[in-house]
């Protein structure tokens, strides 16, 4: 099925391919919109929104993509083609975001440059460059092409000679440096190209980050803080080594001996390129968005690029990496956290692992005019121990701690103060604090930091309104220590292969105090369900960040599988997947799940409230694209996740809505986390019941399918805007999924639509709704379909048969039959 791609190589235009599939599953491939792999775009050949350019050999991908799917902002960039995961190692309009690829290209201007043009919002007519290569006077402006090749270069050349390159990709980097790539000094300008982190994983801004060639012409390269806080060099090349990295050298046991390193020093330029000897070995090198540089290959076999090398071996060496007044912890994740007395100053940013925004006052300190010795509301200082001091300090002098203190106290641009620490004597701090680390973790003890608060932060009244987040969750800390710390993760085999990924992902742990906190103690109750109720919150964070908190009933799990299983729920993120921010394990009993809040409620309110229920009637177009984000997601957690995720409790209940309709599944991974209650709760709970697959009441093994029958269940109600099992006016019972059956077969589908929609439904999207939730509830799993084929048909890319009626719809919709087949349930 995975030929079934738009625009892909298989999908020639016009032609249609059979598929045979599972006995009666037909499926026809369609072809998409047709841009014949090509890797060149010229004036009269732009490259659309939705296409992409492909390199010679296949190997990358020019495009418009969305590395946040959250957010509306598109960027064109170059990415990995044969590699599972996408991988960006080039951005373009890095700072100038497109909010609609649709009504943007990337093209050749009248000036022969390459550009990105946005057609301005009401009138069509007038477009605006996004960006340009900005070559000034090219001799003939009409032949130039750009040209995507297979090393991952992006170059501007005349259509004649693509070798005559007046622009490259190459000469402006991003945040990936490519093999073939030259990272180096124009000597004749000065001018240096340099590697630019980005600010987060999915937002390519550049960030504080860079490294480059020492500008003041000797041949080490330099890690720098906003260009100027050098926190890292490599030490001068000695024709075949860094002089800071001996690895470079040492023989056959480090891979960076897999790779041919060159220094070039010119006359008009001096620069390093490095090799791979071997063509097959996917390898990147990059200034992460952690502010370190790394050192990547693609392992195939694990389906992730594993680390080998990385400097500063250490997180917190990193210059402000948890910016102002963020605290940094080696080995911790995240890494970064706020004292006492501040929170997150960017709360969405922090979670996607940029940190350098840091942490804001919960109370502002008294104004310097206020200041008074000896008064209540004097500010005064909590002392954190076990720190590294930041580097910045002034000396004061002072003969006992209370002087130091006081000398603090007595300038109202002094943040914070240690005595006796470090070189001893009184240190004193103005303005943010960088820097600082907590050094209580790796055991080496350290200095104590006294940290001035508002009066306000000590009070006890205080103390119960403030909520410390961000916390280290501790029990999987050791799990990344390796990556923190990965220096030389020689490929030993799988052994010691770690995820990268595992680090982008933090969960906050709360503490039950916390959430009390935050919910109001749970006075906003905003559902409840099989596994407990639901409660509105909203964190202390500067925008009051908003959240449902769930409260689990029943969870027996040990504290130490209840984590594993809830920093597995954390990884797990896509569009139409509800997020988890946060935790809470207390004991047992005090087992709290922190969840994004979603304005619009959950999909049932509307579905059967849009008449006086406080629901709005969802047109077909929204209740279609609900159906298709519902089918994705669940496609991600079938299939794209490390583990397999069985949901196991589909509804419309568990389908919540954001504020613009773009439906999230909710609940998910809370079957493990309920171990083997879980099918007791499900086959207790009577309202459930209706989306039960066969398997779950006949108890035997149940797989991903049966999540494809819940979700064929709900397409019906989704179609039909009620119930499935409702009461005709004589009494008897009405079982929807059979009616819609049965007008399948008659041709007649449209009749199935919710009456309140006033048959405003495309007739096509109808048909194979219906038709899908029809295959979706065989009895048969076997013939069920994947949920990945559920999202390729709803999307129109491939098209389906009628499917036979299930028996189980047959019996159900009789009226008799259907008490005999409920009575059948395991009593409780
Ligand atoms: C091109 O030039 C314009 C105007 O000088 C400038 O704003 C823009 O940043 C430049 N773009 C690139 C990609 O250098
Ligand atoms: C480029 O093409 C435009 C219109 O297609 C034409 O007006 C112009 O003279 C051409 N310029 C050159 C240098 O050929
Ligand atoms: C193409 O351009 C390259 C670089 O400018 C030049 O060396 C080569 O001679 C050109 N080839 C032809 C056929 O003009
Ligand atoms: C970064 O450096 C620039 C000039 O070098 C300075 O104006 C700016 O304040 C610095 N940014 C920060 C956050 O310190
Ligand atoms: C590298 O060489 C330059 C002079 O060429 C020197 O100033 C600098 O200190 C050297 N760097 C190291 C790390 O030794
Ligand atoms: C890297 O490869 C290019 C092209 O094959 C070659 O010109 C260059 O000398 C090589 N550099 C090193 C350091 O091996
Ligand atoms: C350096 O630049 C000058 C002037 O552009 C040029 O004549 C010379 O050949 C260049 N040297 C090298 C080694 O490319
Ligand atoms: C506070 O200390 C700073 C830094 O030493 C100094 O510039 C400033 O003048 C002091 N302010 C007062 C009111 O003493
Ligand atoms: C974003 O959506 C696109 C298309 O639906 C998908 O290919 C991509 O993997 C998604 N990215 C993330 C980070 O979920």
């Amino acid at each position: 099925m995975a030929a079934a791609r738009r625009g892909g190589p298989a999908a020639a235009p016009g032609a249609s391919v059979r598929v045979l599939l599972l006995a009666f599953f037909v499926f026809m491939l369609r072809g998409g919109p047709s841009r014949a792999e090509d890797d060149t775009v010229a004036a009269a050949r732009p490259l659309s929104g939705g296409q992409t350019l492909v390199s010679k050999r296949g190997k990358f991908r020019l495009g418009f993509f969305q590395p946040d799917n959250s957010s509306q902002h598109w960027y064109l960039g170059i990415w990995y083609n044969q590699i599972s995961l996408h991988t960006t190692v080039w951005v373009a309009n890095r700072e100038t975001p497109i909010s609609d690829p649709e009504s943007s290209q990337l093209s050749i201007s009248s000036d022969g440059n390459m550009v990105i043009l946005e057609r301005g919002g009401g009138r069509s007519s007038s477009s605006s460059t996004l960006w340009s290569t900005n070559v000034t006077g090219i001799a003939s402006p009409n032949s130039t092409v750009g040209v995507i090749l297979d090393n991952g270069n992006l170059v501007l050349a005349d259509a004649s000679n693509t070798s005559a390159v007046l622009w490259q990709s190459f000469d402006h980097f991003g945040d990936t440096w490519l093999p073939g790539g030259k990272l180096g000094r124009n000597k004749r300008t000065g001018e240096v190209t340099r590697l630019v982190a980005w600010k987060g994983y999915g937002d390519p801004t550049p960030s504080m980050f860079s490294l480059e060639l020492d500008p003041r012409g000797s041949s080490q390269y330099l890690l720098n803080w906003n260009g100027s806080e050098q926190y890292w060099s490599s030490g001068n090349w000695t024709g075949h080594e860094f002089t800071a990295v001996p690895e470079m050298t040492s023989a056959g046991a480090s891979p960076l001996s897999k790779y041919s390193f060159g220094y070039v020093d010119g006359d008009n330029e001096s620069y390093f390129v490095y090799n791979v000897t071997d063509e097959s070995v996917v390898t990147r090198f990059q200034v992460d968005v952690t502010g370190q540089i790394k050192f990547l290959t693609w392992v195939a076999a694990a389906g992730e690029w594993v680390l080998f090398w990385s400097e500063p071996k250490k997180q917190c060496d990193v210059y402000a990496v948890c910016g102002p007044f963020g605290v940094c912890a080696e080995n911790a994740l995240p890494s970064c956290s706020c004292p006492r007395g501040f929170r997150q100053r960017q709360l969405r940013a922090w979670l996607q692992g940029d940190h350098t925004a840091g942490c804001a006052r919960n109370a502002a300190l008294q104004p310097c005019s206020a200041q008074k010795n000896g008064k209540d509301d004097d500010d005064r200082f909590y002392t954190m121990p076990n720190v590294r001091l930041p580097s910045d300090a002034r000396s004061a002098a002072a003969a006992t701690a209370r002087d130091c203190e006081l000398a603090c106290l007595g300038n109202c641009s002094c943040t914070a103060y240690s005595y006796g620490g470090g070189g001893g004597g009184c240190s004193l701090w103005y303005g943010d604090l960088v820097n600082l680390q907590d050094t209580s973790s790796s055991g080496a003890g350290g200095s104590s930091i006294s940290i001035r608060l508002a009066a306000s932060e000590f009070s006890s009244d205080g103390n119960a309104k403030k909520l410390v987040i961000g916390l280290v969750v501790a029990g999987f800390a050791a799990a990344v220590t390796a990556v923190a710390l990965a220096t030389f993760l020689i490929l030993t085999r799988s052994r010691r292969i770690k995820s990268l990924r595992r680090v982008e992902g933090s969960l906050m742990a709360f503490t039950y105090r916390d959430l009390q906190s935050v919910t109001k103690n749970f006075s906003e109750k905003l559902g409840g369900g099989a596994f407990g109720s639901v409660f509105k919150g909203s964190l202390s964070d500067p925008d009051a960040t908003l959240v449902a908190v769930k409260k689990l009933e029943g969870v027996r799990q040990g504290e130490k599988q209840f984590r594993a299983e809830v920093s597995t729920i954390g990884t797990v993120q896509h569009v139409n997947l509800i997020r988890l921010l946060g935790f809470c394990s207390e004991g047992s009993t005090r087992r709290l799940l922190v969840y994004e809040h979603m304005p619009n409620a959950s999909l049932d309110r509307h579905l059967f409230g849009a008449v006086g229920g406080g629901g709005v009637l969802l047109s077909w177009d929204t209740r279609y694209q609900i159906a298709l984000g519902v089918a994705r997601g669940l496609d991600y957690l079938h299939e794209k996740c490390r583990d397999c995720i069985i949901h196991c409790d589909i509804k419309p209940e568990n389908i919540l809505l954001d504020g613009a309709f773009v439906p999230k599944v909710a609940d998910f991974g809370l079957a493990k986390l309920m171990g083997r209650d879980f099918s007791r709760v499900l086959t207790t709970m009577r309202g459930t019941v209706g989306y039960l697959a066969p398997e779950w009441i006949a108890g035997t093994a149940v797989t991903t399918k049966a999540d494809v029958f819940s979700y064929g269940m709900m397409l019906f109600e989704i179609v039909s805007g009620r119930r499935n099992v409702g009461q005709r006016a004589d009494g008897t019972v009405d079982f929807f999924p059979s009616t819609a059956a049965a007008l399948l077969f008659d041709g007649d589908v449209r009749s199935a639509v919710d009456s309140l929609l006033g048959g405003k439904a495309d007739a096509a999207e109808v048909e194979r709704a219906c038709k899908v939730a029809c295959w979706c509830v065989q009895d048969d799993e076997g013939l069920r379909p994947s949920m990945g084929m559920v999202v390729q048909v709803l999307e129109g890319l491939v098209d389906v048969n009628v499917p036979p009626i299930p028996r189980s719809l047959k019996v159900l919709g009789d009226p008799t039959k259907y008490v005999e087949f409920f009575s059948g349930l395991p009593s409780a």
